[in-house]
């Protein structure tokens, strides 16, 4: 049976990489782009608009993919900003794939994947102490939506949050057995990573899919980048 998955940011770098391998797999791929008169063709692959930072072309998808009765096999939340201003850094980084993945819960399968597309510039390790204590405390998705509207920091601070949000989410989700993971690309040549970055599009690509194609016993909740995790 051919499988779906949505992935969004799929217009370039990371996620168009994650999904041009998955449509060469066989998945049928949704592209969520903000611009789909220039998505990419990819074999099996239909663009959905999706800008992550508006809330509302949030929920006119999950409205659109609920009225075709469309399933998710995978949910990858790509879609992520660097260089900018702290509003849309935690608009798109966190309230994005928080109102996102909760919108789409319903439509995920049993036994799906999610995967949150992180960085190592969010690992705990690297975090203010205060900061840490902050997210701890943060029990539920809508106490990381109130984090959001604070902006209590810069990229790695969202990109930390978002590895909450994972934690979050895996809990919720285990009773469908839905695995719910972050993994980070590594420092990738893409239009984010700039020239000089010492990875490939395509190894940051395959830290990805590593946490897509999770077997049924793998990991939950967790980190990772290269399937190691990252502290
Ligand atoms: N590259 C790295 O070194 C690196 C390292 C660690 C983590 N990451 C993470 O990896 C993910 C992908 O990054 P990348 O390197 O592929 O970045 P990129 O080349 O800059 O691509 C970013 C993607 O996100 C999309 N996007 C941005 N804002 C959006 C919005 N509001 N709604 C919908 N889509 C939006 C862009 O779409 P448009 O084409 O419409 O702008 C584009 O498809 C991000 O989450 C990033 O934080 C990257």
């Amino acid at each position: 049976m051919t499988r779906t998955a949505l992935v969004t940011g799929a217009s370039r770098g990371i996620g168009l990489g994650v999904s041009r391998a998955l449509a060469s797999e066989g998945w049928r791929v949704l592209l969520g782009v903000r611009t789909p008169a220039t998505a990419p063709a990819l074999p099996a692959a239909e663009a959905e608009p999706l800008d992550v930072a508006s809330p509302r072309s949030i929920a006119a998808l999950v409205e659109r993919l609920g009225s075709r009765g469309e399933k998710l096999d995978l949910l990858v939340n790509n879609a992520g900003v660097y260089r900018t201003g702290r509003a849309e850094l935690w608009d798109v980084n966190l309230r994005g794939p928080a109102l996102l993945t909760r919108g789409l819960a319903p439509l995920l399968s049993d036994g799906a994947r999610v995967v949150m597309v992180t960085s190592g510039l969010g690992r705990r390790s690297v975090q203010s102490p205060a900061f840490l204590e902050r997210l701890d405390r943060a029990k539920t998705v809508d106490d990381l939506l109130a984090l959001a509207e604070e902006r209590p920091g810069d990229y790695g601070a969202t990109k930390a949050a978002l590895d909450r949000l994972t934690a979050l989410f895996a809990e919720k989700l285990k009773p469908r057995r839905i695995l719910v993971n972050a993994a980070s690309p590594g420092w990738a040549r893409t239009d984010m990573g700039g020239s000089g970055a010492p990875r490939s599009v395509e190894e940051g690509v395959a830290s990805i899919l590593w946490a897509c194609r999770l077997g049924p016993n793998g990991p939950t909740g967790g980190v990772f980048e290269d399937g190691q995790p990252l502290a």
